[in-house]
C-alpha cells in the first residue's frame, strides 16, 4: 500500500468530520473507503434521538458504496474523537466489523487507524475480526454447519 494512497484516505475521513452529526455523544468520526478500482467512499456517524437508528461512519461509507453498485474493496480509514479532537485511535465497533466481514476478505482487507497524517496503524480485518462468521460459512459442504 503506497504511503500517498494512505494518506488521501486519511485527509478524506478527517475532512468528514465536518459532517458527523453526534449530538448525543459528541463523538465525531469520519471514514474514506478505498474501492479496488481507486474510488473513495466517504462517511461519518450520524446519531438519532432514539439512539438505536444511530450509523457509524464506516457504516455510512459502506452503505453509500454498496447502494452504487461497489462491492470490491481494498481498505477503510477511521478517525475520531470527542469533538471531533483525534487523541487517540477509534478502531471499528463489532457491528462495523461485521459488515466488512460481509464483503471484504479478511485476510486482504485493511484498517487503517490514524490521530493525523503521520500517526497510523494498519490491521487487517482477520486480526480484528478473528474466525468471523462470514458469507462463504452460509455455503455448507465442509466443516461443522451447526446443523442437528
Ligand atoms: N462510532 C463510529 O462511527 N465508528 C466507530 O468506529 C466507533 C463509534 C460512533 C457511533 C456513535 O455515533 C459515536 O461514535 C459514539 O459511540
Amino acid at each position: 500500500m503506497s504511503e500517498e494512497k494512505i494518506r488521501r484516505l486519511i485527509q478524506a475521513a478527517t475532512e468528514q468530520l465536518a459532517f458527523a452529526y453526534a449530538p448525543y455523544s459528541d463523538f465525531k468520526v469520519g471514514a474514506a473507503l478505498l474501492a479496488k478500482d481507486g474510488r473513495v467512499y466517504t462517511g461519518c456517524n450520524i446519531e438519532n434521538a432514539a439512539y438505536g437508528p444511530s450509523n457509524c461512519a464506516e457504516r455510512t461509507a459502506f452503505f453509500k458504496a454498496v447502494s452504487e453498485g461497489q462491492r470490491e474493496f481494498e481498505m477503510i480509514c477511521i478517525v475520531g474523537g470527542k469533538g471531533g479532537r483525534l487523541t487517540s485511535y477509534t478502531p471499528p465497533c463489532g457491528v462495523c466489523r461485521q459488515v466488512m466481514m460481509e464483503f471484504c476478505d479478511p485476510n486482504g482487507f485493511e484498517i487503517i487507524l490514524a490521530t493525523g497524517m503521520d500517526d497510523y496503524e494498519i490491521y487487517k480485518l482477520a486480526d480484528l475480526l478473528p474466525m468471523g462468521f462470514g458469507p462463504g460459512d452460509l455455503k455448507g459442504g465442509g466443516g461443522d454447519s451447526g446443523e442437528i
